[in-house]
């Protein structure tokens, strides 16, 4: 072979074999459980050809991670946890305006966190927070299910509640700022210092507690209801309650990074995690959170919203930098640092 020839047949499979760099790649930080994180990488791979590199914190850890970068950014896109750390990532001028194709056909909730945030971030989805308890744990102790907020500071309680900790966990966050919002703050941060005699570990992911309660760690979490369909699944003895009083929600979140390096695929892979059929998959990974697409198919484990007695959450005022620093720090000076 002459080197001509050898040179066209290199040229000719490597025009055959799409090679990565053409392919494009993305960098997405993700705050959901694992199963969904490696099944909307894997499944966006499949079908665009774009590759996904996906590490998986928790919404106050991936919004410390995005603002550590801010000068020199790894990460083009931010998928899902709660949403305040992503209205307080836009706040901060760490994400970037994207209007997606999808805008409108997304439930009113999801677009309004899009207007919310100068359009840096949209609702990919909702739920409501409220309790996991281990049914085998209360029976054995002769409690009844928690119905309200005051049910947790049953002194029989005493070392059997976990709630996550606000300070890596947007569901503590949102936690504290239901509270707050339920009761006045200073009543709000009585009620959780008593709360803290009963409590025995503040995990650092908003899932900790709600797993430790199906596995019998503890009899009762602090956790978003949604998140305890896929325990019972697993076997575990586990079931939900939204509180008497009323209860706050998150609207779960999507960005892109500002300054992110695969900006062009970044915007492909927010389109996508839009549609209906992306949406589906967090279902297919057990996670039941309320989709944010009309036409996604609502599974039979969400929990109805409708049902709930929900509060008119402020996503203004708790999405904002100084307000989440000044809750958080309070919470740690007077709850977090305080012996039990
Ligand atoms: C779970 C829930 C999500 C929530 C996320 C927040 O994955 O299913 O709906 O957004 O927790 O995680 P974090 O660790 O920040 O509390």
């Amino acid at each position: 072979m002459t080197t001509r020839i050898v040179l066209l047949a290199l040229l000719a499979v490597a025009l055959a074999a799409p090679d990565a760099a053409a392919q494009g790649s993305i960098n997405v930080i993700c705050s959901v459980q694992q199963e969904w994180c490696t099944l909307i990488a894997a499944t966006f791979q499949k079908e665009t050809g774009i590759r996904v590199a996906i590490t998986q914190k928790g919404s106050g850890e991936a919004l410390a991670q995005v603002a550590a970068e801010k000068t020199n950014p790894k990460l083009d896109v931010w998928f899902g946890g709660t949403g305040d750390p992503h209205l307080q990532a836009a706040e901060q001028d760490l994400t970037q305006p994207y209007k997606s194709k999808h805008l409108a056909e997304l439930h009113p909730w999801a677009q309004r966190q899009a207007e919310m945030s100068g359009h840096k971030t949209v609702g990919i989805y909702a739920g409501a927070l409220g309790f996991g308890y281990n049914t085998e744990l209360l029976a054995k102790k002769k409690l009844p299910a928690p119905a309200c907020w005051k049910d947790l500071l049953r002194p029989e309680l005493r070392d059997d509640i976990q709630m996550a900790n606000p300070n890596s966990s947007g569901t503590a966050y949102t936690a504290i700022a239901t509270l707050v919002q339920l009761m006045g703050e200073d009543q709000a941060f009585a009620y959780l210092k008593d709360l803290h005699k009963n409590i025995s570990a503040y995990p650092k992911s908003g899932v900790g507690p709600v797993k430790a309660a199906a596995r019998g760690e503890t009899a009762v979490s602090v956790s978003f209801i949604h998140d305890v369909p896929g325990e019972a699944l697993a076997g575990f003895p586990v079931k939900s309650a939204t509180p008497c009083e009323g209860t706050g929600y998150e609207i779960g979140s999507l960005s892109i990074v500002k300054g992110a390096r695969n900006l062009k695929d970044a915007k492909t892979f927010v389109d996508w995690a839009l549609t209906p059929s992306a949406q589906k998959l967090g279902a297919e990974a057990k996670q039941y959170q309320l989709p944010s697409h009309k036409a996604t198919p609502v599974h039979a484990l969400v929990p109805d919203l409708s049902k709930i007695k929900l509060i008119e959450y402020d996503f203004v005022k708790y999405g904002k930098s100084a307000e989440r620093r000044r809750l958080i720090g309070r919470w740690d000076r007077e709850i977090g640092s305080q012996p039990r």
